[in-house]
């Protein structure tokens, strides 16, 4: 199908459905959705809800895996002309996407007594890292900073940080760094600034709680894109999730789908696109509270928001 969005990038689209079948106990993803997303390597996802009731897993746990998405870039930019108590956040977080908390292993061994494993491997470490390495040289970001708590998970975010060491050899041009989860958290509520020139790169759960604090930073989650990287695949989306609450009201903010829609247009070298679209988007909000919506403390309507967008790509 190809749609001619306003800004006339030129995808030819296939939408695909990926309500999951429950078999063998496991959340599976549609056939044809997978043989699509194979096929096509790019993915744009909308927010997904979880069917409830039936023991599935989470949706977005289940693309993840399923593609094999291990690093989740999540960067974090100050919208200019949106006042926040912080100014010129600019960061980028790279999370490992694959394992760690999220590997589902979870059982009781009495009752009252339970047990979550984090699961950490070198593989899954070191594509990540590498990833992360690779961004900076990429981006011109000349650090990339290991978040881990290993004074406390001595084994786990010890190889975390170990995989790191050896990885960085190979990297000579871009400084490496080392900081305590706990402190990082700290010191980007006090200076986001800190952050600037470098890449973080943190294990899974850290990643997540992490993204959602720089969101936090530059006016929440109605903000935040995010894409999840493979050795072949790269699914983009919002950090936010589904929102049943606001559903059908018109009142969600479509700028991290939008910007998130940006990072895949670059991904696919279609920069000049993604930079129009990107443009349009900041100003609109930038523009008053009037074309902004609710969680940015502005009046205005999701349609309202996504008409005045299209107007400046006419
Ligand atoms: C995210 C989300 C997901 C996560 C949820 C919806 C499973 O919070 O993408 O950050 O925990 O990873
Ligand atoms: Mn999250």
């Amino acid at each position: 199908m190809r749609i001619y969005s306003a800004a006339k990038v030129p995808i030819d689209w296939e939408p695909v459905d990926v309500t999951p079948s429950l078999i063998n106990g496991k959340t599976t993803l549609p056939q044809p959705a997978v043989d699509s997303i194979n096929k096509n390597t790019i993915a744009l996802k909308g927010p997904l809800a979880t069917p409830v009731g039936k023991g599935h897993q989470s949706m977005n746990l289940t693309l993840r895996r399923t593609f094999n998405l291990y690093a989740n870039v999540r960067p974090c930019k100050s919208v200019e002309g949106y006042k926040t108590p912080y100014d010129g956040v600019d960061t980028v977080l790279i999370r490992e996407n694959t394992e760690g908390e999220y590997s589902g292993i979870e059982h009781e061994i009495v009752p009252g007594v339970v047990q979550s494993i984090k699961l950490i491997t070198k593989k899954a470490s070191e594509r990540c890292i590498r990833y992360a390495f690779e961004y900076a040289l990429s981006s011109g970001r000349n650090e990339v900073l290991v978040v881990h708590k290993a004074s406390i998970m001595k084994l786990s975010d010890g190889l975390f940080v170990q995989t790191a060491k050896e990885v960085a050899k190979e990297y000579p041009t871009v400084k490496l760094g080392f900081e305590s989860l706990d402190n990082t958290s700290l010191k980007l509520c006090m200076d986001p600034s800190d952050y600037k020139r470098l890449v973080m790169v943190m294990p899974n759960l850290y990643g997540d709680i992490m993204s959602d604090l720089s969101s936090g930073l530059i006016g929440g989650l109605g903000l935040t894109p995010s894409g999840n990287m493979g050795a072949k695949v790269a699914i983009f989306e919002a950090v936010h999730g589904s929102a049943p609450d606001i559903a059908g009201k018109g009142l969600a903010n479509p700028t991290a789908l939008l910007l998130s829609s940006c990072m895949m247009l670059r991904h696919m070298q279609l920069n000049e696109f993604a930079d129009k679209i990107e443009s349009a988007v900041l100003t609109t909000i930038a523009s008053g509270p009037e074309n902004r919506t609710g969680d940015l403390r502005g009046t205005a309507s999701t349609s309202h928001f996504t008409d005045e967008v299209i107007k400046k790509l006419n």
